[in-house]
C-alpha cells in the first residue's frame, strides 16, 4: 500500500482554536466553497447553505449573538455577549453552514442536516489543506432562532454549526484515537 501525499494530508488536519489573518479570500475561499459544494447529498436537493460573515459585518453578527444572549438569560447574557463579540472580532472568517430543509420529502430531515454537516467537514479539510486553520462550532447560538433568522435561516432550515476560519497561530497537537476502540468486525451474528 502507498501512503500518498494526499492521504498523510488529510490525517493532519487539526481544528484550530487560535485563529488570525489572512483568512482565505478569492480563489483559496472559492476552492473551499466548491469543497462544501461537493459533499454527498441524497437526492440531489443541494441543501447546503453557507453565510460568508467578515469585516465590518462581524461586529453585527457579535451584536446578534449578546441579543441571543440575553434573550436566552438576561443575567448571564450580557458577559456571554462580551465573550462572543471578542471572539467573532478576532475571526478572520465565519462560515455559517446549515441546510435548507424541505419536510415531507421522501429524502428524510436527518440526511438533509447529515449533507450539511458533510459540506461542514469538506470544508475542513480544504480550508486544511491550503494551509489555513478552521474549527467547527455550535454552542446554543447554532441553535437560537434569532441567530439562525439573522442568517437567512427560516424554520424548518437551520444552521449546523459556525466554521470559524484563519490562519492558525499555533500548531497544536493532533489527537487520533485507536482504531480498535472505535472499530469492530462484525461476524455475521448479533
Ligand atoms: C458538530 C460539532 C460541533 C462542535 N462544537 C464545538 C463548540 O461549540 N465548541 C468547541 O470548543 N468545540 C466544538 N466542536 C469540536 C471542535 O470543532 C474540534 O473538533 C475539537 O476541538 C477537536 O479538535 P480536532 O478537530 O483537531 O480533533 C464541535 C465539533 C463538531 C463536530
Amino acid at each position: 500500500m502507498t501512503i500518498t501525499r494526499d492521504i498523510e494530508s488529510l490525517l493532519a488536519r487539526r481544528s484550530a482554536g487560535v485563529l488570525e489573518e489572512p483568512a482565505p479570500t478569492g480563489a483559496d475561499l472559492d476552492l473551499i466553497l466548491d469543497a462544501g459544494l461537493r459533499a454527498p447529498d441524497h437526492g440531489r436537493l443541494r441543501p447546503w447553505r453557507f453565510v460568508l460573515i467578515r469585516g465590518e459585518a462581524r461586529a453585527a453578527f457579535g451584536e446578534c449573538l449578546t441579543e441571543a444572549a440575553m434573550a436566552r438569560n438576561p443575567e448571564t447574557g450580557a458577559s456571554l455577549g462580551a465573550r462572543y463579540r471578542g471572539w467573532v472580532a478576532r475571526t478572520p472568517l465565519l462560515i455559517g453552514v446549515g441546510a435548507e430543509i424541505r419536510t415531507g420529502h421522501a429524502i428524510p430531515v436527518i440526511e438533509q442536516l447529515m449533507a450539511a454537516g458533510a459540506a461542514a467537514m469538506n470544508m475542513l479539510n480544504a480550508i486544511h489543506l491550503l494551509g489555513y486553520g478552521g474549527m467547527w462550532v455550535t454552542g446554543a447560538n447554532t441553535y437560537d432562532a434569532r441567530v439562525n433568522e439573522t442568517l437567512g435561516f427560516h424554520a424548518p432550515s437551520r444552521l449546523v454549526g459556525l466554521l470559524a476560519v484563519g490562519t492558525a497561530r499555533e500548531a497544536q497537537p493532533i489527537e487520533r484515537p485507536s482504531r480498535e476502540a472505535h472499530t469492530v468486525e462484525w461476524t455475521g451474528q448479533a
